[in-house]
């Protein structure tokens, strides 16, 4: 074990702003030498995470087999501790044990049954038309214009309609539940704790919750509030709703922003993916996915002392599964820095996570990414980024936050 230098630390959100993404130099450097690392508390920071004690230090892990196998060992690495960096004690420890993403493993498989039917291949296929056609309207809004802010103008729009729609969030309350969505990712950014946000979110879940009592429509929330196996309480709801909101909305418009930005610094790949969209842009989705990692990691906590990849840890420590540097560990993709839209196994990558509680809305993601892409790259084919874009200050998403993009208008629309 080696102690970083404080410029070393992984708690500075500054890094991806900095650095247009993950520090991949030290994830290299710890991989090689140290690759289950300590990382120090930074006694500077203080987060922005509300309810939140801080953020202790933790083992970094750099290797992808490390980060798959610790994902799959429920036994030895828990999720009901906390799953993200911000730590936090007693009453909102509990609070947040409402969510099912922390739950512990018998309760946490029971609701994950009723959560999947939405997000498998059948009911997928019968969303895929109206996801196209929100697509295509979504790209016929902005084709005449020849320039726009390509983020929240164009790669945020079919994710929270999307997911809004799967949920059974009515019209009036979507831009509220993005808005919020938004404000919970965007926490780093403000100069202090606010708890706002989360208030707000719990008051409109409620809202909703009482209505879809009232009036059942068999969409996920409903499905969720009404069912009576689960006795899911307004906090577990609350957090049900939190979860969505985040989860799925920032990560699927960052990665769409990703994929313009990477098309522009690699030309070469760009006119692969114009030559032949359909036989290349699965493959495209996944190397983007690979190669940005945008959640870029998620928490677990040892329930007893134990090891990983020979390093001893302690019952308690907190491990810190680094999807950005799994991603890029030479023992599995082939000169990893290298972007690649052909790579044979860009699919094996852990941007979604693996093992329980991997990303329900993978199928999901990829999907809206396919429709809103063939939509840009068919119509719109030189659509690229006008000047720098920017980051997110985080120190968990690694997020584009806003890109101005010009492109040819439209023939017959300009
Ligand atoms: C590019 C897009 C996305 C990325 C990179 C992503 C990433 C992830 C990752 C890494 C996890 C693992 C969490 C863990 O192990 O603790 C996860 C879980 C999850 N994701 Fe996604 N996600 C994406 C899109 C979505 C979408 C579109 C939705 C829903 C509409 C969604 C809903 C969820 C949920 C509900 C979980 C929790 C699963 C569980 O704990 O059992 N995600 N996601």
């Amino acid at each position: 074990m080696t102690v970083a230098a404080l410029a070393d630390n992984l708690i500075d959100p500054d890094i991806f702003p900095a650095e247009h993404g993950p520090p991949h130099h030290l994830f290299d450097r710890w991989r090689q030498t140290d690759p289950v690392h300590w990382n120090p508390a930074n006694p500077a920071y203080v987060g922005g995470m509300p309810g939140s004690s801080g953020v202790k230090g933790f083992w970094v892990l750099t290797r992808y087999q490390d980060v798959f196998d610790v994902s799959m060992d429920q036994a030895r690495f828990t999720s009901h501790d906390g799953i993200v960096l911000w730590d936090v004690e007693g009453a909102e420890l509990e609070r947040q044990r409402a969510n099912f993403m922390v739950m512990q493993p018998q309760q946490h498989s029971a609701v994950k049954k009723v959560i999947m039917p939405p997000f498998m291949p059948r009911a997928m296929a019968e969303l895929a038309p109206e996801v196209d056609k929100l697509a295509a309207e979504i790209v016929d809004r902005i084709a005449h214009k020849g320039a726009c802010e390509f983020v929240f103008d164009v790669a945020s729009i079919l994710p929270v309609h999307t997911f809004c729609e799967l949920m059974g969030i009515p019209p009036q309350y979507r831009d509220q539940v993005a808005g919020y969505g938004n404000e919970m990712a965007d926490v780093e950014s403000r100069t202090s704790v606010s708890m706002d946000p989360m208030i707000g979110l719990f008051g409109l879940a409620q809202q909703m919750a009482e209505e879809k009592r009232r009036n059942p429509d068999g969409r996920l929330l409903s499905a969720m509030v009404n069912d009576t196996t689960l006795n899911l309480d307004p906090m577990m709801i609350n957090q049900f709703v939190l979860v969505f909101a985040m989860a799925g909305h920032e990560t699927t418009r960052s990665t769409a922003a990703h994929f313009i930005h990477l098309m522009s610094q690699h030309p070469e790949q760009y006119a692969l993916l114009k030559q032949d969209f359909d036989a290349h842009i699965d493959n495209a989705i996944d190397e983007v996915l690979r190669y940005t990692s945008t959640t870029t990691n998620f928490i677990r906590h040892a329930v007893a002392d134990t090891e990983i990849g020979g390093q001893p840890v302690k019952q308690g420590d907190k491990i810190y599964l680094s999807y950005a540097a799994a991603n890029r560990d030479p023992a599995v993709f082939a000169d990893p820095h290298r972007f690649d839209i052909t790579r044979a196994n860009a699919k094996r990558h852990l941007a979604f996570g693996a093992g329980p509680h991997i990303c329900v809305g993978a199928r999901l993601a990829k999907m809206q990414l396919r429709a809103l892409l063939k939509q840009i790259v068919t119509r719109l084919p030189d659509l690229h980024p006008v000047g720098e874009p920017q980051w997110l200050r985080s120190i968990w998403f690694n997020a584009i936050i806003n890109m101005p993009v010009a492109f040819t208008p439209e023939r017959g629309r300009g």
